[in-house]
């Protein structure tokens, strides 16, 4: 099938993972796809693994010179941007009483302001070129409930959720749907670092945080990122022209809301 056919795709966070995949799955759709990750060398490889459809370009979200960068070189190259999958995020966790000013300044400047802006700047874009567009937000099941040792990535996340639902609002008249998806866990790079600091807080061995996790999934297993990859399409293509700023559980059923 090719629902995405001659659209452009600026993914963000897209060197690996749950980004990936979704790239991997536009461009078997019919879409062109930037790469777009502060880890500038692995977008590079990935782009060059998933051939002329994809571009790597240099981004860190946290900076707004470099996402209008970013959002530049798109243009340079397609010279119009259909669609923004707003990917990119970090974690970390710790007793409440030890959160720091450096851990809550880093997680949202990368999870909440870059979003954001990510967003307005492909918003602007699409705004003027007056044909609508779709931007997808990725949200987490944390962003759904507290988590007692991941009150700042948690409390990203519910913004990342409240932005969606406002851009939603705000963009609809320009036919620009803002949606989200919520995974639950997910087998990625981001999932080792959180098993290593849950086995550090909770004192387990290392591997069975995510072997608990997993086996508590009604599906009966972890997330991986190809499971997001056809609510992603779904979201980019014509088929959710109807779906306004809502954000899409996609977890094997961890969460219902
Ligand atoms: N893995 C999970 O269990 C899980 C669960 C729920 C939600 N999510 C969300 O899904 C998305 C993808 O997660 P993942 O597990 O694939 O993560 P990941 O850590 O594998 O990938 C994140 C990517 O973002 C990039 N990145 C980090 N900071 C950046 C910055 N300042 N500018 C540009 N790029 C930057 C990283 O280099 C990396 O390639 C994230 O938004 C994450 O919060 C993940």
């Amino acid at each position: 099938m090719n629902r995405l056919q001659a659209k452009t795709a600026l993914i963000t966070g897209s060197a690996g993972g749950i980004g990936r995949a979704i790239a991997e799955g536009y461009v078997r759709e019919g879409a062109r796809v930037a790469i777009a990750d502060i880890s500038f060398q692995q977008a590079q490889k990935t782009a060059a693994a998933l051939g002329s459809a994809a571009i790597a370009v240099h981004l860190d979200v946290t900076r707004q010179e470099s996402i209008d960068a970013c959002v530049e070189a798109c243009i340079a190259a397609w010279g119009h941007l259909d669609i923004l999958v707003n990917n990119a995020a970090i974690f970390d966790m710790g007793p409440f009483l030890e959160i720091t000013e450096k851990s809550y300044d880093q997680i949202f400047a990368v999870n909440v302001k870059g979003a954001l802006f990510m967003l307005q700047a492909c918003a602007k874009v699409m705004v003027a070129q007056g044909k609508g567009g779709k931007i997808i937000n990725m949200a987490s099941q944390a962003g759904r409930r507290g988590e007692p040792l991941v009150a700042v990535y948690c409390a990203s996340k519910a913004a990342v959720i409240s932005l969606t639902q406002s851009a939603g609002l705000a963009l609809i008249k320009d036919r620009i749907n803002v949606n989200g998806i919520s995974p639950g866990v997910v087998d990625t790079p981001m999932w080792d670092e959180v098993d290593a600091l849950f086995a550090r807080y909770e004192h387990r061995p290392r591997g069975e945080k995510k072997r608990l996790v997993g086996e508590a999934v009604p599906f009966g297993r972890m997330g991986l990122p190809e499971d997001h990859v056809g609510a992603a399409i779904f979201l980019a293509s014509g088929e959710s022209d109807f779906v306004v700023a809502q954000t899409l559980n996609v977890d094997g059923g961890n969460w219902m809301s």
